[in-house]
This record gives C-alpha cells, sequence and structure tokens, in this order.
C-alpha cells in the first residue's frame, strides 16, 4: 500500500507571546465625579466601566509600549524579533513613527519598525499585518504592540469622554509556523467606512487643519466622538465582521469559546455577544478595571484572561473590534499554550526588567 500524499501545510504567524503593561496611576469614578457632573452609578450603568490607568504627566505612548513590549518577549522566550509593528492613535508624535524608538529601546535596532493606524481596530489591523509579514516571508517572528494614553487627548472637563477612556498597553508576539497549529492566526474580516470619519476624530494637527499655519482652537486638538451613533455602528459592525469571519473559516457560533471584542463599553460588549447567540460566560472582559484602552484593549484583556486562567489552550477564540475611521474587523484563532503570563495589573512597577518607562 503506497503512503498517503503529503498535503503542503500552509505557513502561518502564530501567537506564542502574550503581555499587558498599565501605568500604575488608577482613576476611579470616583476621582471623576469629584471634578466632572457625573457619578459611579452613572457611569457603570451606562458603561460598566469603574476605573482606568492614566499614564503619568511626561510618560508618551512609546514608554507603555516599550513596558508591554519587553514583557511580551519574556513571555516568548525571545530577544530578538525582524519586526517590530506598534498600532496606536496617541504617536508620541506626528512624526516620525512610534515603533522605531520602540524598537531601538526594547534592543532591536535594526528590525523593520512601523506604525499601523486604525484607532480602537487597530490591534486586528495590526495583527493581520503582522500576519503578512510572516506569510510573505518578509519577518520569522514579529512584535506588535498596542498602546494607547488617551489621557494626553481627551478633555479632562469633557465629562461623556473623560469617563470611557484609559491608557495601557497589550503585546503579542508571534512567529512562523503552520495553519494547523494551536495559537495560528486566521481567518480574517476587515473593513472601513469613510463617511464615517467625523463621528470619532482629533480635528486639528494633520494636513487638513494644520497647526503650523495658525491658531487651533484648543479644543480641536481634543478627541471629539458623537457617542450615541458611535454606539449603533460599533454592535452592528463587529457583529457583522464576526459573523462574517465565521463564514470564511466555515465555523458556526457554536463553535466559538471565547469573544474577545474591543473593550468599548460593557453594554456594547453583551450587545454584540447577544446577537451573535453567544451566552455571556463565554465573553471576555477587563473593561470594569482598565476602561476603552483604544488599540490596547484587546491585548489587555487576552493578557488579564490567560493571567486569570479564564481562556485554555485549545480553545476556539473570535477577536472582533470597531472603531474610527470608520473601521472594523475580526480574527479568529486556536488559544495556544503560552509559557507565562503576568496580570497586566500585577507588579505594576515591574517594567519588563529594567527601569524604564
Ligand atoms: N455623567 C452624567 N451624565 C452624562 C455623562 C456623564 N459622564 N455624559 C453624558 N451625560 C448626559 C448627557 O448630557 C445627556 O443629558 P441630557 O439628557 O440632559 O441631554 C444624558 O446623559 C444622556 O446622554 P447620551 O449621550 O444620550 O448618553 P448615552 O446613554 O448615549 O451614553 C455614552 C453616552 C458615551 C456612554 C454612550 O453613547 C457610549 O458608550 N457610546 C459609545 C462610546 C464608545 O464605546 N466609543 C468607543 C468606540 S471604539
Amino acid at each position: 500500500m503506497s503512503a498517503p500524499p503529503t498535503q503542503p501545510r500552509d505557513r502561518a504567524a502564530v501567537l506564542c507571546g502574550l503581555a499587558g503593561w498599565l501605568p500604575p496611576r488608577v482613576v476611579t469614578n470616583e476621582e471623576l465625579a469629584g471634578r466632572l457632573d457625573t457619578s459611579d452609578t452613572w457611569i457603570r450603568a451606562r458603561t460598566g466601566i469603574g476605573r482606568r490607568h492614566f499614564a503619568e504627566p511626561g510618560q508618551a505612548t512609546s514608554d507603555l509600549a516599550v513596558a508591554a513590549g519587553r514583557r511580551a518577549l519574556r513571555s516568548a522566550g525571545m530577544d530578538e524579533v525582524d519586526a517590530v509593528v506598534v498600532t496606536t492613535t496617541t504617536p508620541d508624535r506626528s512624526c516620525p513613527a512610534t515603533a522605531p524608538l520602540v524598537a531601538d529601546r526594547l534592543g532591536l535596532t535594526g528590525a523593520a519598525a512601523f506604525d499601523v493606524s486604525a484607532v480602537c481596530t487597530g490591534f486586528v489591523y495590526g495583527l493581520a499585518s503582522a500576519a503578512g509579514l510572516i506569510a510573505a516571508h518578509v519577518a520569522e517572528r514579529v512584535l506588535l504592540i498596542g498602546a494607547d494614553t488617551y489621557s494626553t487627548i481627551v478633555d479632562p472637563l469633557d465629562r461623556t469622554n473623560a469617563i470611557i477612556f484609559g491608557d495601557g498597553a497589550g503585546a503579542v508576539v508571534l512567529r512562523a509556523g503552520h495553519s494547523d497549529e494551536p495559537g495560528a492566526v486566521g481567518h480574517f474580516d476587515l473593513g472601513s467606512d469613510g463617511a464615517g470619519e467625523e463621528l470619532i476624530m482629533v480635528a486639528a494637527g494633520g494636513s487638513r487643519q494644520r497647526s503650523a499655519s495658525g491658531p487651533v482652537a484648543p479644543q480641536d486638538h481634543h478627541f471629539a466622538m458623537r457617542g450615541k451613533e458611535v454606539y449603533r455602528h460599533a454592535v452592528t459592525r463587529m457583529t457583522a465582521s464576526a459573523r462574517a469571519t465565521l463564514t470564511l473559516a466555515d465555523r458556526k457560533v457554536d463553535d466559538i469559546d471565547r469573544i474577545v471584542p474591543h473593550q468599548a463599553n460593557l453594554r456594547i460588549l453583551r450587545s454584540v455577544a447577544e446577537d451573535l447567540g453567544l451566552p455571556s460566560e463565554r465573553l471576555v472582559t477587563n473593561v470594569e478595571s482598565v476602561g476603552n484602552t483604544g488599540a490596547a484593549s484587546i491585548p489587555l484583556a487576552l493578557a488579564d484572561a490567560a493571567a486569570r486562567n479564564t481562556i485554555h489552550a485549545g480553545e476556539r477564540v473570535l477577536l472582533t473590534a470597531f472603531g474610527g475611521g470608520l473601521t472594523w474587523g475580526s480574527c479568529l484563532l486556536t488559544w495556544p499554550a503560552l509559557a507565562r503570563t503576568d496580570r497586566p495589573h500585577d507588579n505594576p512597577h515591574d517594567t519588563g526588567g529594567t527601569q524604564e518607562p
């Protein structure tokens, strides 16, 4: 009897390291209610958020990204990668990108390094970009970091937005492997609708409204959001994108063990799970303790769940996100056995082995 023909195994990016880092300063709802016309009861009822972390004055997105990146490399047992991708809405500067600086501070000088900008969908877009680098043989190992310091762009006196956002960074390491291994990322669904540009924006500081060409009203440098419309889009876009990903992968909702949505607001997350027909026990959320951390939110939720052992090797995980742009995206993966993950909240002064940031 002749041996069955061997099938070539598809090359794929495999998740092999994960970590999060939160700046030590915790801002409770009560603290916000001390300076804004709001209350812990209102914030919890409308968003499910109880507290969030803020960077210290002078602390930039790269500082958080370096701390999360160092921990993720340690989780993967790696000290070298071929590419560093940072996804953020709050880069250190509008030029240059934040990733080369982060790579340099991690001792990864020489690696390819660039930023991905897709607001709160940034992590899923970054994951697709990193997976593409590996699939195209451009890189064997990629460090992907989602990091944001919304406290630097949200008007602290704007009670609608100041209660929602927090700062943080989450990171994953991807290595070349095969599509049938646990940790292999894909399928993906990505999409956008630029007609919704004005629903989420920072008006000034780009080429449309240049800070250099004259005085700019202070509020135009602040993050602005049309909350009610964003809420509706977030639910419908994440639900549709999650369904599209399942169809691409020839999977059913029942095949999903954990859904990890962008942590926008607990009501949004519950609606997405409910609209998909997923029981609430399968919803992974840490929004109560961190708020909306933008591009950091999915890896921070994953790191928190992995460290608390609420996500297990072999489970099928669906990531889904929505953000400014408008943008949306989803990705499926089977959870791998990771050697080590620390809770992002643990040892807040531990930045992964050095005094930074
Ligand atoms: N505390 C108390 N009252 C507040 C408040 C706050 N922090 N923020 C707004 N309000 C008030 C409003 O002024 C309004 O008062 P009015 O009825 O007298 O005019 C009332 O509460 C209702 O405001 P509304 O904007 O309709 O509330 P909402 O139920 O839509 O909740 C958000 C507001 C922002 C929490 C909600 O729209 C939301 O979560 N949107 C999505 C945000 C998000 O997740 N964005 C990220 C997506 S990536």
